[in-house]
């Protein structure tokens, strides 16, 4: 348990290979997977990979995450910009969050500027696509 990570996706990154590619690249979210897979084996870490299109769903695994994880890795998608629901649960669970996004959310619309999860998290890590991930995993190591 120590050393296992959850690693959260929120809405539409179900979509990613098909969902405007100049922003998330042409890669699937199993692309994603695999690639933290591979990433998380060199760090010798356990990951649970998810995605959820519901903020609900999301709010519900953050709230058992301390029972199973030491630690969360979320790239929330568009309820990083909205979800005080998803702060207050990440806040609760007492565990360390890293943030992740795909695309450089502040060369992006303004909306897209302001983060509910980044005054709570150890760090953030966004611009470099699905290499954040891995760049994510090896700061979680860090912190671990
Ligand atoms: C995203 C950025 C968000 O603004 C957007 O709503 C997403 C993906 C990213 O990974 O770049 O769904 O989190």
């Amino acid at each position: 348990m120590s050393n296992s990570v959850l690693i959260i996706n929120g809405p539409n990154l179900n979509m990613l290979g098909n969902r405007e590619p100049e922003f998330y690249g042409n890669e699937t979210l199993a692309d994603v997977e695999e690639k933290c897979r591979i990433c998380a084996k060199e760090l010798g870490l356990k990951i649970e990979f998810r995605q959820s299109n519901g903020e609900g769903e999301i709010v519900e695994w953050i709230q058992q995450s301390s029972e199973n994880f030491a630690a969360i890795l979320i790239n929330a998608g568009a309820y990083t910009h909205t979800s005080i629901a998803i702060h207050d649960a990440l806040k609760g669970s007492g565990l360390p969050v890293v943030e992740v996004h795909l695309s450089n959310i502040f060369q992006r619309e303004d909306f897209r500027h302001i983060s509910y999860i980044s005054c709570l998290a150890e760090g953030v890590i966004c611009g470099f696509g699905s290499q954040g991930y891995v760049f994510a995993l090896q700061a979680t190591a860090q912190l671990l």
